[in-house]
């Protein structure tokens, strides 16, 4: 008989004892306090599971902090961890992916066969002149050659630059000039909703805006017609089929502190940050993170629903789960394509075991009523997962009544870009609360504290800080190490603090709950959003003189964008203007950056030195008092 959980409160929820003791940690505290006694050798003992070619010999130098340093003098590389070492073991016949495209079509890898992919492509950026430290753009939407085109520029030593499928002509732009890459790996187009996305046709123009590159590497996945630059593009199949294109390579031997891949993000101001992850540190805590709070064994169907273009599916959908030896499955489309069961179709279909998501996601689905979880199997699910903004009591309980049946935990993850991997989480073995992230990961430190960096009381809002190093944490922001100083470190610099710019609060029993950012940052269905980046691509229309965007709460979505734009002189507001600039903005940023509301006004509430209040604009779009206006200019 299933046994279900049994709350001693409506507030609590316990795994049932099966769970517990099957898992990887069965008793949190013992682990967590004992690694807090050594910090290092807890870490030293984590990395202790991997392969490394030469040891390391320090296990954090923090000399030139906050330039932290993990496994100084080791050499590894993480897609010897991923996929090389299991290729030479028993695993070398499990499945490492398996897709579903939107349409319908199905691939299976085993590690052999993604170990031969992987070298593959390898070989092909290293005839393309691709060597150790050189970046690569890669731009594509949800299909096996993405995360073999980031194990194959890890194995050469190549730093990778994913850039999210759904950024637009100008954001890829940026980020192809910020990393200076030559070469820029892309597809034809991607499935979305039925239609496709013309990914070429946007690497087209924005290699026109930013010509440092010089070949494109153009897999085919839709079919469709596209251009071609001539000596500029080749298609991936007619590279494959080449001599060169041997299906042996040699795996670099990196230090354990060279980059990895560059992932921007974005921050206070309009120019997206490159948040660098490296070689070393990244593997151990992607690889340990996951193996314990998802509790990873060797019979799982994981299944990570974000986009590998993402943090959530560079460390879960492709890292970790390979070094694990785990069974990934990777989906192409839209959660409710072409009916609102796709994803439960595919849990019953496949067997999935895990299923990690989006509370944006949950909504979305939880919209269709539970007829269409409930028409499905999904008795092989046995924890869930949630990531990427708070997720409401009423989504957690959705999801735990009709996605887990009552049987399945709920790990809600809390973690960014630049963590790297999972910080505030539960274990399997944890009680869980509806809402709250729980407790910090055994190794990490953290804290609610005041201006003052005094420990807020129980029930206090205040800032979410992380008081000691941890070996999957950002190196530097990539080509701005002042930046990294300053929006990290410099906060709590005395304290040697690191700031993560959310704002949250514990409770009696120290479980954490996320409030929200306290910066520019605009969560929209779980995506990072910079208000400058969207007020930047409003005022490069011609139209707009001024503006200033706010996220305002939504159901499903979590926040949706609202813009106040003041028009340049002789202007007039209409319909059909309001059109046009969420069409601009769709281009020059991407889809996710429309607002859902444009308003045309005269003036925007500013202080007497020209920032914008837009705690006011909220406020008021809110219906809510403005609360204290004594340092607005008029
Ligand atoms: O505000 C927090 C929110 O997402 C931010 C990080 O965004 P990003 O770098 O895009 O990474 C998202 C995926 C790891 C955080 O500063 N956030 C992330 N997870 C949670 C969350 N807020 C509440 N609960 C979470 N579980």
């Amino acid at each position: 008989m299933v046994q279900e959980f049994a709350p001693p409160t409506t507030e609590w929820y316990y795994p049932t004892e099966e769970i517990v003791t099957n898992a990887h940690v069965p008793d949190y505290d013992a682990v967590y306090n004992d690694a807090m006694q050594d910090v290092e050798a807890f870490w030293a003992q984590r990395a202790q599971t991997l392969h490394w070619f030469q040891p390391w010999e320090k296990v954090l130098d923090s000399s030139n902090a906050p330039f932290y340093k993990w496994f100084v003098g080791g050499k590894t590389n993480i897609t010897y961890n991923a996929v090389d070492r299991h290729a030479k073991t028993w695993r070398k016949n499990k499945l490492a992916m398996i897709w579903e495209g939107e349409p319908g079509d199905k691939r299976t890898i085993s590690y052999w066969r993604l170990n031969q992919e992987v070298n593959r492509f390898a070989n092909i950026l290293k005839s393309m002149g691709v060597r150790r430290g050189d970046r690569v753009t890669i731009y594509m939407g949800r299909i096996p050659e993405l995360p073999i085109a980031m194990l194959a520029c890890a194995k050469i030593g190549a730093i990778h630059s994913v850039v999210y499928g759904g950024f637009s002509e100008q954001s890829l732009a940026d980020r192809i000039e910020d990393a200076q890459s030559r070469v820029v790996i892309t597809a034809d187009g991607a499935w979305l909703r039925g239609k496709i996305v013309n990914l070429k046709a946007v690497v087209n123009e924005a290699i026109h805006r930013s010509p440092v590159v010089e070949h494109v590497i153009v897999v085919k996945r839709t079919g469709h017609d596209i251009h071609m630059e001539e000596g500029r593009d080749y298609w991936y199949h007619d590279l494959a089929g080449l001599p060169i294109a041997s299906t042996r390579c040699e795996t670099e031997e990196m230090d354990a502190e060279d980059p990895l891949f560059i992932l921007y993000t974005s921050g206070t101001t309009g120019k997206p940050k490159g948040v660098l992850h490296t070689h070393g540190g990244y593997q151990v805590y992607t690889s340990t993170t996951l193996e314990w709070v998802f509790d990873l064994k060797d019979e799982d169907r994981w299944w990570c629903a974000a986009d590998p273009g993402w943090i959530t599916g560079h460390s879960y959908i492709v890292y970790a789960p390979l070094i694990l030896g785990a069974t990934s499955f990777m989906y192409e489309g839209a959660p409710d394509y072409p009916y609102p069961s796709r994803y439960w179709k595919m849990i019953e279909e496949y067997g999935l075991t895990v299923l990690y998501t989006a509370p944006t996601a949950i909504r979305g689905l939880m919209r269709f009523g539970e007829a269409w979880p409930n028409r499905y199997d999904l008795s092989s699910l046995r924890l869930l997962g949630s990531v990427g903004e708070p997720i409401n009591p009423e989504a957690w309980r959705w999801y735990f009544e009709h996605v887990g049946k009552k049987r399945c935990p709920i790990m809600d993850t809390w973690w960014q870009t630049e963590t790297g991997g999972f910080m505030i989480t539960p274990l399997p073995s944890v009680g869980l609360k509806p809402g709250s992230a729980t407790r910090p990961f055994p190794g990490i430190e953290v804290d609610v504290v005041d201006e003052d960096g005094n420990s807020c009381p129980p029930g206090v809002d205040g800032k979410l800080v992380i008081k000691k190093p941890w070996p999957g944490m950002l190196r530097t922001v990539y080509g701005d190490p002042d930046r990294y100083v300053k929006q990290y470190w410099s906060e709590y610099s005395r304290q040697g603090w690191y700031l993560a710019g959310d704002s949250a609060r514990k409770d009696e029993d120290g479980y954490v709950w996320i409030i929200g950012r306290i910066d520019d940052v605009i969560k929209v269905s779980g995506y990072r959003l910079g208000t400058a980046e969207v007020e930047s691509g409003l005022v490069s229309h011609a139209a707009v003189a001024e503006a200033a965007v706010i996220g305002v709460p939504d159901e499903v979505k979590g926040n949706v964008i609202y813009a106040y734009c003041i028009l340049r002189a002789g202007v007039q507001a209409s319909k059909e203007l309001e059109d046009e600039l969420k069409n601009h903005i769709r281009h020059e940023v991407g889809p996710i950056a429309v607002p859902s509301h444009i308003e045309f006004v005269d003036k925007l509430p500013k202080t007497r030195s020209g920032k914008i209040m837009r705690r006011v604009l909220k406020a008021r779009a809110m219906g809510l008092p403005e609360g204290d206006l004594s340092t607005l200019e008029e």
